[in-house]
């Protein structure tokens, strides 16, 4: 009888103990469960780019003239250095360039880091939308070759209009880059950002969608509005995933299905003291918006945080 009443008192206690150690075991091994902390990026033996990378750009749809105006500026003043009040596009670029000397076994360690010109060689506006408005990547390659010619030492820049759908963005991205699925050319693809996932990736210039917003949205600095700035900051994470992580075997992370790169890896960040809903600190013209960096011919730009590889923490300009 004693006996059994001991077997009784320690049935239970046994059995949430296995309960809790079956649920602890399971929990992580889930195909969903996630990292909760970001991994840093790290260097696949891959090449950068590097020198001078060519820029063809196709305007996919309609765009207006300020929102062109915008992008070419903002590309102009990624060189500007010097000639631009701090903080500035120029600088934001150097924290890029400076991906180079972050590779492992690097030996640009504390020597001057080479500069990575961006040069637009081409440049069109497919007003027609010639394969209709939803870009699947089987598109990417006849849309590439319309500012490219054919030349594979040419990026081909796809921006997409606000009325115009681009596959595998949303999901994470503002905007997918990589190799063309015929041949060695590299393209990125934009989605636009007042329509595809404005409260991700045209925040904070529209409001959050998911989670909390913290105070009222930013005012784009621009003439072109969100428009023109959204597609700015679109590009300018594009571009800097296209330099640092190429042909996928760059700097990138993995985290869950996605894979984070040198600026999406910051998610939401713009300024110092950024927190979830929050962009952090950004500085206002007077009666010209909110903005973060300086460029050619008194443009501004909101720039996002870019990963510091080195110190392993997002950086931002201000
Ligand atoms: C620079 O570009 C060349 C040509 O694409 C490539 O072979 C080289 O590995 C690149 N350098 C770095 C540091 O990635």
């Amino acid at each position: 009888m004693a006996m059994a009443c001991w077997k009784a008192s320690l049935f239970l206690p046994t059995f949430l103990l296995v309960l809790v150690l079956v649920l602890l075991l399971q929990y992580p091994s889930g195909s969903e469960a996630r990292p909760k902390q970001l991994e840093p990026l790290k260097h696949d033996s891959g090449p950068l780019l590097n020198g001078t990378v060519k820029l063809g750009i196709l305007w996919y749809g309609r765009f207006s003239n300020s929102q062109k105006i915008a992008v070419r500026d903002f590309l102009s003043s990624l060189h500007a250095q010097g000639r631009v009040p701090r903080p500035s596009v120029a600088t934001w670029w150097r924290h890029i360039e400076a991906y180079r000397g972050a590779i492992p076994g690097s030996r640009l360690k504390g020597k001057k880091i080479p500069r990575i010109l961006v040069k637009v060689v081409s440049q069109k506006t497919d007003g027609g939308y010639s394969v209709g408005k939803i870009l699947t990547h089987a598109y990417f390659p006849t849309l590439a070759g319309k500012v490219t010619g054919g030349d594979d030492s040419i990026v081909a820049v796809i921006i997409a209009a606000r009325d115009v759908s681009v596959e595998g963005t949303c999901l994470g991205q503002c905007s997918v880059h990589g190799v063309l699925e015929t041949g060695r050319g590299l393209f990125m693809a934009l989605g636009n950002p007042e329509t595809e996932c404005p409260g991700d990736c045209g925040w904070p210039f529209f409001p959050s969608t998911i989670g909390p917003q913290i105070g009222l949205p930013l005012i784009p600095p621009n003439r072109g509005g969100i428009g023109a700035d959204a597609i700015v900051m679109s590009l300018a994470g594009a571009l800097a995933h296209s330099v640092t992580n190429p042909y996928g075997n760059g700097f990138s992370s993995p985290f869950g299905r996605e894979t984070k790169e040198a600026v999406s890896i910051c998610n939401k960040v713009f300024g110092t003291g950024a927190m979830e809903g929050y962009p952090g600190k950004v500085l206002v013209a007077r009666g010209r918006g909110h903005y973060n960096a300086n460029g050619v011919g008194g443009k501004k730009f909101l720039l996002p945080a870019i990963w510091n590889p080195i110190k392993q923490k997002c950086w931002t300009l201000v």
